[in-house]
């Protein structure tokens, strides 16, 4: 079933002191009950923010996952591992991991096969770049990210997933897509995913904050955010989540 979700991705950001505090200051909040709120700290601090969440209104995912079960996989973290910890989600095929880990997207859906798995729901992204955009390329370049996941996962596997549009130019820039540029997009996922569409929660990621936050969410087909640096800041995050 479509959910609405609020996701943090604090990426390669964070202390044993500064997620004590964050999360302290995140359970003062009130957040919506129909929003489910996930924080992603970096995969050392998972047990520490799980043990600190404690409680059903926040849940906990990781920032990536390894496309193989287990075995001589340097410095990979198994889904099975991140179970243990509590782990609900895990984003998967984040831009940067695809830059600067060379992720592709059969890498992308191998991860989410596992995560699926081991009952973890996997955030997959996708997104353009600037000059993607700017050939006029990007239904095409979302289009081939989305089909590399029909093809590997089953209907009911792909229902279980939760899809995060993030085009590379708005990641970390200030810089967001339009609420109708953003719905172009989900609406092109939707389509394609066919009958597993209706089930996938959509989200929009890239600069989102809570100045424009609103204005997305009240798009057909944005289910939620995948948010970066806004995360990082109590205050914002829950008025982001609270703007549905
Ligand atoms: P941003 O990052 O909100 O800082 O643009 C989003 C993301 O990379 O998931």
């Amino acid at each position: 079933m479509r959910r609405s979700l609020v996701v943090g991705n604090w990426k390669m950001n964070g202390s044993l002191v500064q997620n004590k505090d964050l999360v302290g200051a995140l359970k003062q909040k009130s957040f919506p009950s129909n929003v489910e709120v996930v924080v992603c700290p970096p995969t050392v601090y998972l047990p520490q923010v799980a043990d600190l969440v404690n409680e059903d209104s926040i849940c906990v995912g990781a920032q990536d996952v390894s496309h193989q079960a287990n075995g001589a996989y340097t410095g990979d973290t198994a889904a099975e591992m991140l179970k243990e910890f509590a782990c609900q989600y895990v984003i998967v095929g984040h831009s940067e991991r695809r830059e600067y880990q060379r992720e592709s997207n059969t890498t992308v859906a191998e991860k989410c096969l596992q995560a699926l798995k081991n009952n973890i729901t996997p955030i997959a992204c996708v997104g353009e770049s600037l000059e993607q955009r700017e050939q006029g390329a990007t239904l095409s370049v979302i289009s081939e990210q989305i089909q590399a996941l029909i093809e590997r996962l089953s209907e009911d596997q792909l229902k279980s997933i939760v899809i995060a549009y993030e085009p590379i130019w708005a990641i970390g820039t200030g810089l967001t897509a339009t609420p109708e540029q953003a719905q172009e997009v989900h609406a092109a996922i939707r389509e394609q995913l066919a009958d597993a569409g209706s089930s996938v929660s959509l989200l929009y990621g890239g600069s989102v904050k809570a100045a424009n936050a609103a204005e997305l969410f009240t798009q057909k087909d944005i289910d939620g955010a995948l948010v970066g640096g806004a995360s990082l800041d109590a205050d914002d995050f829950c008025a982001i989540a609270n703007s549905f």
